[in-house]
C-alpha cells in the first residue's frame, strides 16, 4: 500500500520509511508527486496537528496520508519544550541551538525526567482516520553525547541502555523509540482496517 508522507523533516522521513517499509507499507514522498504542502501546527495537542497536517495533504493529494506529530515532554518544565518542540526558542533556532537552550533552561532543575511523544495520524480519502501514539521515557542528559539521530537526541538519556538516543544505532533507537512504537501500533490498526475494507 502506497501511503504520502505530510512531512519534510529529513530525520523523521529516515525513520518513518525504514519502520513502514518492515511493515509492507511504501511511504511516497511529495517531492515524487511533485508537491510540497505546508501546513500551519495550529493545534495545541500533538494528535491536533498530526491529525492537520495528514488531512491537508490528503486534500491535495487525494492519496492516503500519514504525519508525525512528536516532541519531547520535559517534567521540571512543565511538559515544555511539548508541541512546540521544533520551534522551541523561536525561529532563529537550529537543533543544536535548541538543544543549547534546553540545557540552559534545565542548570539546577530537577527532576530530570523527560519523555517522546509521537501521535502516528492516517488520514484516507473516503473520511477515514487512524491514529496512534508513542512514548518514550527518558531524562536530560547534562551536555550533548553521540551523532546519529536528529533534534534533542543527543540529550535524550536512556537510562536503562546508560546512552543518548543519538549514541544508538538507528535500528535500536527505532527498536524503543516513541515512533518506532507509534508506528507499530499503526500498522496493527491498518491492518485491521484493512481486513474489514
Ligand atoms: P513536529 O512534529 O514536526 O512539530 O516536530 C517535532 C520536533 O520534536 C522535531 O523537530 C524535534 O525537535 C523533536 N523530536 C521529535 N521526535 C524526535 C526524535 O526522535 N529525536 C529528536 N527530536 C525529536
Amino acid at each position: 500500500m502506497k501511503i504520502v508522507l505530510a512531512s519534510h523533516n529529513p530525520g523523521k522521513m529516515k525513520e518513518m520509511s525504514a519502520i513502514l517499509a518492515a511493515f509492507g507499507v511504501e511511504l511516497v514522498l511529495q517531492s515524487d508527486l511533485g508537491m510540497h504542502i505546508e501546513v500551519e501546527e495550529t493545534g495545541t495537542t500533538f494528535r491536533e496537528n498530526a491529525l492537520l497536517k495528514a488531512q491537508a495533504v490528503m486534500k491535495a493529494t487525494r492519496m492516503p496520508a500519514i504525519s508525525d506529530d512528536s516532541g519531547l515532554m520535559v517534567d521540571a518544565l512543565n511538559g515544555a519544550p511539548g508541541v512546540y518542540s521544533a520551534r522551541y526558542g523561536g525561529p532563529g533556532l537550529d537543533d543544536p541551538g535548541r538543544v543549547r537552550l534546553l540545557l540552559e533552561n534545565m542548570r539546577g532543575q530537577m527532576p530530570r525526567t523527560c519523555r517522546f511523544v509521537s501521535v502516528i495520524t492516517c488520514c484516507f480519502p473516503n473520511g477515514d482516520v487512524l491514529s496512534a501514539r508513542g512514548e518514550c521515557e527518558g531524562t536530560v542528559a547534562f551536555t550533548p553525547m553521540g551523532e546519529g539521530g536528529f533534534g534533542y537526541d543527543p540529550v535524550f538519556f536512556v537510562p536503562p541502555l546508560k546512552k543518548t538516543f543519538a549514541q544508538l544505532t538507528a535500528e535500536e533507537k527505532n527498536a524503543i523509540s516513541h515512533r518506532g512504537k507509534a508506528l507499530e501500533a499503526f500498522q496493527v490498526k491498518l491492518r485491521e482496517y484493512l481486513e474489514k475494507s
